[in-house]
């Protein structure tokens, strides 16, 4: 997408909200409901939005929710868009230049992953402190706009340590406990293989899952500071005598989803 295109998107949307927005926050799959906690609500639905692809899982309601969380102005992606739902990579680039340009300078990344880690229990909430880009492929290939980023973004701090330092303290204070770890993108649709899991472990990865590592880089290349949390709603393959399942990944986020829900918007409010 270049800037002519992000900006039409970005337009779209302006003339539908009256807010500006500091803080997005991508809800993954079966934590839908911190929208519901939006004041002021006003949704608008990616389907309507020029340029933008149309969400296609089920649990993802496909919208931007803008409004007010805790006293700060918010946009939500109730609903992300997926890699393995066939789209190139660069387009899943959109809807971050969207909220960028809207005016955010904050993202908050969340997702459902499958626990590598075998101090994880299902259920468990991970604060990401670094990611691995599995999916071999990346949202940037292709022209730079130097308007937007550097062709080579640094890396390095992808995950803010301020940010992390935050949940943490926030963490502690509500008394819900948090893990930290690495997160590993693969690009699904199918789950791993328990080799690939065991490959994952050997390598460094804590939690595996199937968004976020575009979004995330995305983010960090138009300049936005990142937190990212995810929901261990499994234990990934291999590591359970037990198939694994997206009913399992609903259940699990949905008897999780109070705990996550405090925490992410005490976290709005300190940010
Ligand atoms: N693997 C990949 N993606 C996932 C998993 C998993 O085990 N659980 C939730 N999303």
């Amino acid at each position: 997408m270049n800037l002519e295109q992000i900006k039409e998107s970005v337009q779209y949307v302006k003339e539908r909200i009256d807010i500006t927005p500091e803080i997005g926050i991508i809800l993954g799959s079966g934590l839908g409901d911190l929208a519901n906690m939006v004041e002021e609500r006003v949704n608008i639905k990616y389907e309507d939005i020029p340029n933008m692809p149309k969400s296609t899982v089920v649990g993802h309601a496909g919208q931007y929710v803008f409004g007010k969380l805790n006293g700060k102005n918010v946009v939500m992606m109730q609903g992300r868009i997926h890699y393995y739902e066939g789209y190139p990579m660069e387009i899943l680039a959109l809807p971050i230049h969207i909220m960028k340009y809207l005016g955010i300078k904050t993202l908050i990344v969340t997702n459902a992953a499958g626990g590598v880690n075998e101090g994880f229990i299902p259920g468990d909430l991970m604060l990401i402190k670094d990611h691995i880009n599995f999916a071999f492929t990346n949202p940037l290939i292709g022209k730079n706009e130097e308007d937007v980023g550097p062709r080579f973004p640094d890396m390095s701090n992808a995950y803010d340590k301020d940010l992390i330092q935050l949940g943490e303290k926030i963490g502690k204070d509500m008394n819900i406990e948090l893990k930290k770890g690495v997160y590993v993108m693969m690009t699904g649709p199918t789950y791993e293989t328990p080799a690939e899991i065991k490959m994952i472990r050997i390598l460094g990865g804590d939690a595996v899952g199937m968004s976020t590592v575009p979004d995330v880089i995305v983010a960090k290349h138009c300049g936005l500071k990142v937190l990212g949390i995810s929901c261990i709603t499994n234990m990934a393959a291999g590591i359970l005598d037990q198939p694994l399942n997206h009913k399992e990944v609903i259940e699990t986020s949905n008897r999780v989803k109070d705990k996550f829900v405090k925490l992410v918007s005490e976290i709005v409010k300190e940010i």
